[in-house]
């Protein structure tokens, strides 16, 4: 079976439009995922809104990789339990990673739920969608479960989803995702996401590259390559094998493309090649995510990460020997089972060490079904996780401010993204107000964009701007963000006086 098939179009045959309410939560892959699917209903006769109240078909696009995000479901499928008394014709779907985990546990949880669809069937949602408003039946749709079949049928019953994709569905008309795999087969003690995503599988590189073509040719000029283990990537493709240096490589030639990002790195496969890559390919942004998880030796051993902090510590020097002014940045878990004090000083020591960019930190929450789940107590009191959790934080921030702060007084490149947080609500609250930009560059709306290396940085400037490559002379930071003014080249007798340019 083709595991990368193409969603089926919605009928068109009801003469209103239909009203869709979709809300996602987890990583970016799930965000994805909603892009996609939204699309396909689009291409049928849906249109999107952001009034749960007014729609006649819910999903909730699902994620389980803490305890928090599945009850934040529940909690609001619990708040429109009665919503089909006043809406009979109202369609409630899950879908996503929780949907495959939980399957019928939904339909019991929460009774007025239609559909439940797994990460691997989300071609099919269309179809359930109109079936079940037909004939008011529920529906699954999911995948085996890892111990259910060979690999291979269990491969197989996890359909990458990647259908052509509506331009107008990105979060800016600038940026898109690009999955380059699924599935995950590290089987970290702690994690769901082998269960919920299936096998590791890399998508062919002739997809990918024309993939990122279409894209291109819409008007993207930033792709994040997306995978679990994004650097793991390998495909066999006309007897060759591809790895990610190789795919950064296809790509890196695609005209109108000028950053491209990769997510998320798994430590042990953080290859020379691929640092070569990164070194020699100016469109990839030296940017690295590499999650460390954790400080100590025996904490990163019961987690089955595959690696020790001296392992960890000659990635971070190869890194550091091929791409110096690599930003690299971490995940970390705190209270993990048997944390001690000093496991969790081992990890703020690696902070403190390795300087990381950023780091998302997370108190440890026990999994049904996962390695760790059945080895040991979840024995680390939540008081206790919160402030370690707090003490990391404070730590992180403290580093991440100082970095920030090198740049002020610099110029750095970024990418335009669009109005900044602050713009988007005061435009929200006042629509009129910031529509009146005409051809004055030096209105005052804020701006964001992200430099070479990921960072953040806010400035005021003509919202045309977005999607450009403009320069920024830095004068004030904080721990997430550098602020800045847009440069203004000054000729002199004809010679143009720069200031040296960082990323
Ligand atoms: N594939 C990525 C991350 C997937 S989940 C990787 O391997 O790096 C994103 C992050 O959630 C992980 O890096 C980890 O820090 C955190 N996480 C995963 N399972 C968790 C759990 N049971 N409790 C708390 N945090 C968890
Ligand atoms: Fe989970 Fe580990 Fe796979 Fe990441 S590498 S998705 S943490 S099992
Ligand atoms: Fe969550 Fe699934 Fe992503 S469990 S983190 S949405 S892969």
């Amino acid at each position: 079976m083709d595991p990368f098939l193409n969603s089926e179009p919605l009928s068109k045959s009801a003469d209103h439009n239909h009203q869709l309410y979709i809300e996602t939560v987890g990583c970016q892959m799930n965000m994805l995922d909603s892009e996609l699917v939204v699309g396909a209903m689009r291409g049928g006769n849906y249109e999107l809104t952001d009034d749960i109240g007014a729609a006649d078909t819910i999903l909730f696009n699902t994620c389980s990789v803490r305890e928090h995000a599945e009850h934040k479901i529940y909690s609001q499928l619990g708040r429109i339990k009665y919503s089909k008394r006043t809406r009979p014709n109202l369609v409630i779907g899950v879908m996503g990673c929780m949907a495959q985990k939980d399957q019928e546990i939904i339909f019991e949880r929460a009774p007025h739920v239609d559909i439940v669809v797994g990460t691997g069937q989300l071609a099919e949602i269309p179809r359930l969608i109109d079936e079940t408003r037909e004939n008011r039946q529920r529906q699954m749709a999911v995948s085996l479960g890892r111990r259910d079949g060979s690999r291979t049928q269990v491969a197989g019953s996890f359909e990458s989803y990647d259908p052509l994709r509506d331009p107008e569905m990105r979060p800016s008309p600038y940026q898109a995702f690009v999955r380059i795999m699924i599935g995950c087969d590290k089987f970290c003690t702690y994690c769901v996401v082998p269960m919920t995503r299936g096998p590791e599988q890399s998508r062919s590189p002739s997809q990918i590259t024309s993939e990122v073509r279409t894209l291109a040719g819409q008007g993207v000029k930033e792709v994040t390559l997306l995978g679990q283990t994004v650097n793991s990537y390998r495909h066999i493709e006309d007897g060759k094998e591809y790895r990610l240096a190789d795919l950064l490589e296809l790509i890196h030639d695609t005209d109108g493309i000028e950053r491209i990002k990769f997510v998320t790195n798994y430590p042990k496969d953080m290859t020379l090649d691929l640092l070569q890559a990164v070194r020699d390919l100016p469109k990839v942004s030296r940017y690295l995510h590499v999650p460390a998880q954790s400080g100590c030796d025996e904490v990163l051993a019961r987690m089955k990460r595959g690696y020790t902090v001296s392992d960890y510590r000659e990635m971070m020097q190869r890194i550091h020997e091929t791409v110096p002014d690599a930003a690299v940045s971490s995940d970390f878990i705190v209270g993990f089972c048997g944390e001690t004090e000093e496991s969790f000083e081992l990890s703020m020591n690696l902070i403190r060490e390795f300087r990381f960019k950023n780091s998302f930190i997370f108190k440890y929450s026990e999994r049904p079904g996962t390695k760790a789940d059945g080895l040991w107590p979840d024995d680390i009191p939540d008081d206790v996780k919160r402030r370690r959790n707090n003490e990391m934080l404070a730590l992180q921030n403290e580093v991440s401010e100082e970095d920030n702060a090198e740049f002020i007084g610099r110029e750095v490149e970024v990418l335009v993204e669009g109005l900044s947080k602050a713009s988007e609500k005061r435009l929200a609250a006042n629509p009129e107000a910031e529509d009146c930009h005409g051809d004055d560059a030096s209105h005052k709306t804020q701006l964001v964009g992200r430099t070479d290396c990921d960072r953040i940085v806010v400035f005021d400037g003509n919202p045309r701007l977005a999607g450009s490559l403009t320069h920024i002379a830095v004068h004030d930071c904080s721990a997430t963000t550098l602020l800045g003014s847009i440069v203004t080249r000054q000729l002199n007798h004809g010679l143009q006086v720069d200031l040296p340019v960082v990323s």
